[in-house]
């Protein structure tokens, strides 16, 4: 599936801080499959949930920067952590500066608007890394764009889950014990919830566990098709970014780390073949 080294490709850039962007990746292949994209993981800095604030904006700005090295004239960070740390200082303060006529898209806006459209009772949870929930992005959106449809947000930070699905652990008495220990404590700060959002794009990896012990009653927002579906209306509405992109339906991988075992773990999540190349960010 890889292709595009020879011939002058503008892909859509897909960054990760590892393998949990491709859950976001597949999804948007399956809606725009002729769209070329570039998918970065940056796999030997990950994760990126437990480090401050500066470290992962200053991260997401280099795989920006490489990415838009890469002829892409949009780039979507496919990782709450990123997004909820990085995406607005980028908009707003970098991009006027280096790179005006491209864009830059998180997933934390796209998962509130749905969740405003699919809770009941206004009552949401939202599980991510401790980062992403220190930052308190999702109470902090869900108030602002959900329309007055969320009356309360309780988060769990899940520090261990991003760890163990890098480590392929996704059906383990281990991962038992660690899902079903955050989503205790998650039920218990509101037992009324309806809606949890999967607040970080490894998490999908882990929905066989997550709905063990959450109840069925619950509805659980999955970003990938989330952002894939607004992506596509995105690219509708703005006709400028989306005629920059090129169309040869190829997909490159790029990883910080070793590309033969990016390959293999990426090929179980995609379910093909991938054959990655290892770059250095810098
Ligand atoms: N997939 C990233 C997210 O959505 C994982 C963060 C990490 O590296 O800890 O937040």
């Amino acid at each position: 599936m890889s292709q595009g080294s020879e011939k002058k490709i503008s892909p859509i850039g897909v960054f990760d801080s590892g393998y949990g962007g491709l859950t976001v990746l597949k999804e948007i292949r399956r809606l725009l499959p002729g769209h070329d994209m570039v998918y970065l993981g940056d796999n030997a800095r990950t994760p990126y949930g437990t480090r401050s604030f500066q470290v992962v904006f200053e991260y997401t700005l280099e795989a920006v920067k490489f990415l838009f090295g890469r002829n892409c004239p949009l780039v979507i960070l496919a990782c709450n952590t990123a997004s909820a740390k990085a995406l607005r200082t980028i908009q707003q303060k970098e991009l006027p500066h280096f790179a005006p006529d491209r864009r830059v898209l998180g997933v934390i806006r796209p998962s509130v608007e749905s969740v405003a459209r699919i809770t009941r009772n206004g009552r949401v949870g939202v599980l991510g890394t401790p980062g992403t929930v220190s930052s308190l992005s999702y109470p902090i959106e869900l108030e602002k764009w959900s329309d007055g449809k969320v009356v309360s947000t309780v988060q769990e930070a899940c520090p261990m889950w991003v760890p163990l699905v890098e480590n392929n652990e996704l059906h383990s008495p281990g991962t038992d014990y660690f899902v079903e220990k955050n989503i205790r404590s998650l039920l218990a700060k509101d037992p009324l919830l309806d809606t949890v959002i999967l607040g970080c794009t490894h998490y999908p990896l882990l929905i066989d566990t997550i709905r063990k012990f959450l109840p069925e009653s619950i509805a659980v927002i999955n970003q990938g098709p989330v952002l894939a579906d607004r992506l596509a209306d995105y690219l509708l509405r703005h006709p400028d970014i989306d005629g920059r992109i090129s169309r040869n339906g190829s997909t490159d991988f790029l990883t910080t780390e070793s590309a033969e075992i990016f390959g293999s773990k990426a090929s179980l999540f995609l379910g093909e073949t991938v054959s990655a190349t290892t770059i250095s960010i810098k």
